[in-house]
């Protein structure tokens, strides 16, 4: 669990512009990482998060700002101060394992403690097999490297970055190369494995279920600039402008009017009707956000706060779920709803829109 106590990680107005490119892929980026925590950068593609990664790292050289690792300064780019990779308490997983196929599971895992005078050959073996014991692959020790499956590579990966007892683990979209299904469970194996060893890990990807599922709290870059940073609750229920709301999740952006604004939140005015919200309303013109999955669908009587009498348009079966199209007024609203009670094209309902799930943001 993150502690209280200052930022094991701290970066400040953190920059990188590489030659020739029109635009930074970092820009004044600051970055408080607590200890223990699992952090995660996300956003989309070429959004800056490698980059990020990179000089934290230390494989990138910053032309801005200033990164400090448990309160020691590892490269600050005002006074040309920059310590080399090698020379950082920093371990971290690529997106390719880069693993060596000439070598066994074991002596891929300890490689990196080459590095590390004075270790003996017993402190080797026991540190690089209480690594693979954490990935569960202590049995295959001295197998050959090719002989691994995807997934056991990537533990192979993962135990060659722990072994090394770092501050800081990094980990750039490590469950990338995996399908489908072995990504879901390396996720969970990922998050019980951080849990466990505790070690403050900073994670990237671009999948908005993967971080959400995975991180204390999630920093969303987008074009090389910090847009939004808070638990996955915060991002996904409160958002602070609509970039992250639609990047981490669905969602349906309606144009309403501030009519009100109180203690208890503010009341809007949408071509549907008021809708009631529990958040409070940004200054100027705004737009109501509402997610498919927070309409509540009910029978047809619309004489209660936030609902509203509609028609089902369209029904997509999906197994766990299905897809409504629900026309509210001129609005056509995406509804996802269990597939408990089904409904058809045709049929009258009701929608609801919690209030708590009612955010209203810049527009
Ligand atoms: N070595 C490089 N040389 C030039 N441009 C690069 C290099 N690496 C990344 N970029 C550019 O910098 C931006 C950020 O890239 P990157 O950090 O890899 O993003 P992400 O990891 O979020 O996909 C992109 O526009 C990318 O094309
Ligand atoms: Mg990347």
């Amino acid at each position: 669990m993150p502690s209280d106590e200052d930022p094991i990680l701290r970066a400040r107005g953190l920059g990188k512009t590489y030659p020739n490119a029109a635009a930074p892929a970092v820009a004044a980026l600051d970055l408080d990482v607590r200890r223990g925590e699992f952090f995660t950068l996300l956003g989309p593609s070429g959004c800056g998060k490698t980059t990020t990664l990179r000089m934290i790292a230390g494989l990138e050289r910053p032309d801005a700002g200033r990164i400090a690792l448990a309160g020691e300064t590892l490269s600050e780019s005002t006074r040309n101060s920059f310590v080399p990779p090698h020379k950082r308490d920093i371990a971290m997983v690529f997106q390719s394992y880069a693993i060596w196929p000439h070598m066994t599971v074991f002596q891929n895992v300890v490689f990196p403690l080459e590095g590390e005078r004075g270790l003996d050959a017993a402190t080797r073996r026991r540190r690089g097999m209480a690594a693979l014991e954490q990935v569960g692959l202590a049995a295959l020790a001295d197998r050959g490297a090719t002989l691994l499956s995807g997934g056991q590579q990537q533990r192979v990966a993962l135990a060659r970055a722990i072994v090394r007892e770092a501050k800081l683990l990094l980990l750039d979209e490590p469950l990338s190369n995996l399908d489908a299904a072995l990504r879901e469970q390396m996720r969970t194996e990922l998050k019980d494995l951080q849990r466990r060893i505790g070690t403050t890990s900073i994670y990237v990807t671009h999948d908005q279920e993967e971080a959400l599922s995975l991180s204390d709290r999630i920093a969303v870059l987008r074009d090389g600039v910090l847009a939004d940073l808070g638990t996955p609750e915060e991002l996904y229920l409160r958002p602070r402008d609509a970039f992250t709301a639609a990047f981490i999740g669905r969602t349906r952006f309606l144009p309403c009017r501030v009519v009100a604004r109180d203690d208890a939140g503010a009341l809007v005015e949408t071509e549907f009707g008021a809708v009631r919200c529990a958040a409070a309303a940004p200054d100027g013109t705004v737009q109501l956000m509402v997610r498919p999955e927070h309409i509540l669908l009910g029978p047809p009587s619309a004489d209660a706060p936030n609902r509203f009498a509609g028609t089902v348009e369209d029904v997509s079966f999906a197994g766990r779920t299905v897809a409504y199209a629900v026309r509210v007024g001129s609005t056509r609203l995406d509804v996802l709803a269990m597939s408990v009670a089904m409904r058809a094209p045709g049929d009258a309902v009701s929608v609801e829109l919690p209030p708590d799930r009612c955010v209203l943001l810049p527009g």
